[in-house]
């Protein structure tokens, strides 16, 4: 190792577990490097100091950077090869901006859709979130950059995430909210970061049950936890419970650490434990091999692959789409200048020039396409301050064959430290949907969020709704192109969208306690609307495609007490090759516990020619079928039969079939009669 813990002094070591400013770690007088820890999941937000021509330094600003995809839209590709491009990407800027760390993936649950951060998250089901995390984390590791898992744990709303306390219980926690951090840390990131909210009564920096005896006993992490920017109350307890690195610099703490540490509560053995984790840190940060390898171009490039599989295609009556041509009307504020994301440390400063979406329609489709533009006096924009001058916009959608609007949420909206009031869009928005379905022979909507709407005002007055979601910079690239056809959507939603935000389970957070407790159990996202047997409007896995697939010869070979090797036949049925996304869920049909109606187990995506047939093959383990058992405190498998289904969404199941589980008596609890 280069840096020797026993050549540093006890104070310096006391030094090591904090940040010396917002960003940086100490360098204990130039003994070591820096390391420089840097937002987020969708790009790079590298904070820099502004110096005037004195080199004074005169404030700070954030470097421009590629926005890619928010986690959200990136989870809508289902594909870890993607999510794997995605961290490649952002850590080509990391090095060429000097970051060492990525303070990212968030993997927190969506366990309400009005939480604030949902944009920034992968998913409701833990599956989703992890494989994807995973493949992020391996991408951005693989060039030598760090990333930072997060937030540990039970974070899942932005009101009051500093203090209201997560109950949750053990089973729970454990199928619902720990397997994506367990699957993420598979790819072994540099840093886990601790979150804000206490769990079960204790902050989570100071929670040894969390941080100690799960995370790094059960779980066997080995790196670095740091703490939220802020999270630490009380740093000889965060100490004591493994926070390594306690963010920002605060020099009230570091005197609190220092006077425990010389009134014996917190012991140099403690000390040195956390800080031997910031020193390898170092060193890992230190590591000679880091090159930039993509111009902006190419990110930009990368982006657009991302983008191209992260549109999701909701609804299309009577083929509304791909456009073939004729006049065709594109309004609305996103249309010139989509928003890339939402609010807060995420937010990237992208300085991509964006191509108006009418412009890019207009291009694809030559002169069969004739651009109409509500132009006048009352120039329109419709945005998420929604729409003025409707008679305007109304006057060219008469005069349109297909009116195309940009409407959704921006980071005024989806935010960082606030969750959302409500589900739906902007009223004013709302109108101008209303009134231009009043007038377009075909409106197609085109959305900029990220997270669920609750779009019942509208949506039986639209022809085609096209998911933009938050895709980054080459956002409307993409949209232009599945508008036109020249890219086959093959997006899927990773969260539900309801009928209306009546149907709920947990939508705001109560805020007039300081406690938020996850009475909802296991049942979160589709597990809820499944077993309380509710319609929705699109459900968990749905996207549309300009192809179709067929689903066949479905086998499922027995390989030991609790493995089967499932396969099945995907067949491309349509005119266009396109992509999609297998799901294969599991069905537990006889329980002693409550249990989901069917869980997502595993997921492929696959590529298939017009007419060409894939075969495609998926092995399923114990967990797959097991549930959490705090009786025993281990996963069981209860004997009896399960049904294994494959869809093209949870709602769309295609094939299924039963099987029979019997592991031997010493395996088994009280069974079911
Ligand atoms: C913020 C966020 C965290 C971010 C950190 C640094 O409060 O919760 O995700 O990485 O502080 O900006």
């Amino acid at each position: 190792m280069k840096y020797d813990l026993k050549l540093l002094t006890v104070d310096e070591k006391i030094q090591l577990l904090m940040g010396k400013n917002t960003w940086q770690t100490k360098d204990i007088d130039g003994k070591m490097p820096s390391v420089f820890l840097s937002d987020g999941p969708s790009g790079l937000r590298r904070v820099a100091i502004r110096l005037d021509e004195d080199g004074k330094p005169i404030g700070n600003y954030t470097m421009p950077a590629t926005a890619m995809p928010a986690a959200s839209s990136l989870s809508y590709t289902w594909s870890p090869e993607l999510a794997r491009l995605d961290g490649e990407v952002i850590a080509d800027e990391c090095i060429e901006k000097n970051a060492d760390v990525l303070l990212a993936p968030g993997v927190n649950i969506k366990r309400t859709p009005l939480c604030g951060r949902n944009f920034e998250y992968f998913s409701e089901d833990p599956l989703v979130a992890g494989k994807l995390a995973k493949a992020f984390i391996e991408g951005v590791q693989s060039r030598n950059v760090g990333t930072s898992l997060k937030h540990f744990f039970v974070n899942n709303a932005e009101n009051d995430r500093s203090y209201k306390s997560t109950e949750v219980d053990e089973r729970t926690l454990r199928e619902i909210y720990l397997p994506a951090f367990e699957r993420a840390l598979e790819a072994k990131p540099w840093t886990v970061m601790c979150s804000y909210n206490p769990i079960n009564g204790v902050w989570a920096s100071e929670n040894n049950k969390i941080l100690r005896k799960l995370l790094r006993e059960e779980l066997g992490f080995e790196g670095l936890i740091v703490s939220d920017w802020g999270a630490v109350h009380d740093m000889p307890r965060a100490v004591k419970a493994g926070v390594d690195l306690t963010m920002p610099y605060r020099e009230l703490y570091l005197n609190e650490l220092r006077e425990a540490y010389a009134r014996g509560e917190v012991t140099e053995a403690e000390i040195d434990e956390c800080c031997e984790r910031v020193l390898r840190l170092i060193e890992l940060c230190e590591s000679k091999d880091k090159e930039v390898k993509m111009s902006r171009n190419e990110r930009h490039g990368a982006a657009k692959r991302i983008a191209d599989e992260a549109i999701v295609l909701l609804k299309n009556d009577n083929n509304t789409l791909p456009l073939k041509g004729g006049k065709i009307y594109v309004e609305g504020g996103f249309a010139k200048k989509p928003p890339i994301g939402g609010g807060g440390s995420s937010l990237v400063t992208c300085d991509y020039s964006f191509v108006p979406l009418g412009e890019l329609v207009a291009n694809n489709l030559g002169d069969c396409c004739e651009l109409v533009s509500a132009n006048g006096r009352y120039t329109t924009t419709v945005d998420s301050k929604g729409a003025r001058a409707l008679p305007n916009i109304i006057a060219a959608a008469l005069r349109a064959d297909t009116v195309v609007l940009a409407v959704g949420n921006d980071s005024l909206c989806e935010s960082e430290s606030f969750d959302r009031t409500t589900m739906r869009l902007d009223k004013r928005q709302e109108d101008a949907i209303i009134a231009l379905s009043r007038a377009a022979k075909k409106l197609v909507v085109v959305l900029y969020t990220g997270t669920a709407i609750d779009m019942s005002a509208w949506i039986d007055k639209v022809s085609a709704v096209v998911l933009a979601g938050y895709a980054g910079e080459a956002v409307n690239e993409a949209v232009a192109d599945v508008l036109t056809g020249k890219v086959c959507p093959s997006g899927k939603i990773t969260e539900t969208y309801p009928l209306s935000e009546n149907d709920v389970p947990v939508l705001a957070v109560d805020t007039t306690r300081p406690y938020e407790v996850y009475s909802d159990g296991v049942l979160v996202g589709y597990r809820h609307y499944d077993y309380y047997d509710k319609e929705v409007l699109f459900p968990f896995g749905h996207g549309l495609s300009y192809t179709s697939f067929e689903y066949s010869n479905l086998k499922i070979d027995k390989q030991g007490e609790s493995d089967y090797m499932v396969s099945f036949d995907v067949t491309n049925t349509g005119e266009v090759d396109g992509k999609e996304v297998c799901q294969i869920y599991v069905s537990d049909l006889l329980s002693m516990v409550i249990r989901p109606v069917r869980e997502l187990r595993a997921f492929e995506k696959v590529m298939l020619r017009s007419g060409e047939t894939k075969r495609i093959s998926i092995s399923l383990s114990y967990r797959d079928f097991a549930y959490y058992s705090t009786a025993h405190d281990s996963w069981h498998v209860e004997n009896g039969e399960f049904e294994i289904l494959i869809g093209a969404s949870s709602r769309d199941i295609r094939l299924s079939k039963r099987i029979d589980i019997q592991l031997p008596r010493e395996k088994q609890h009280t069974l079911p009669q």
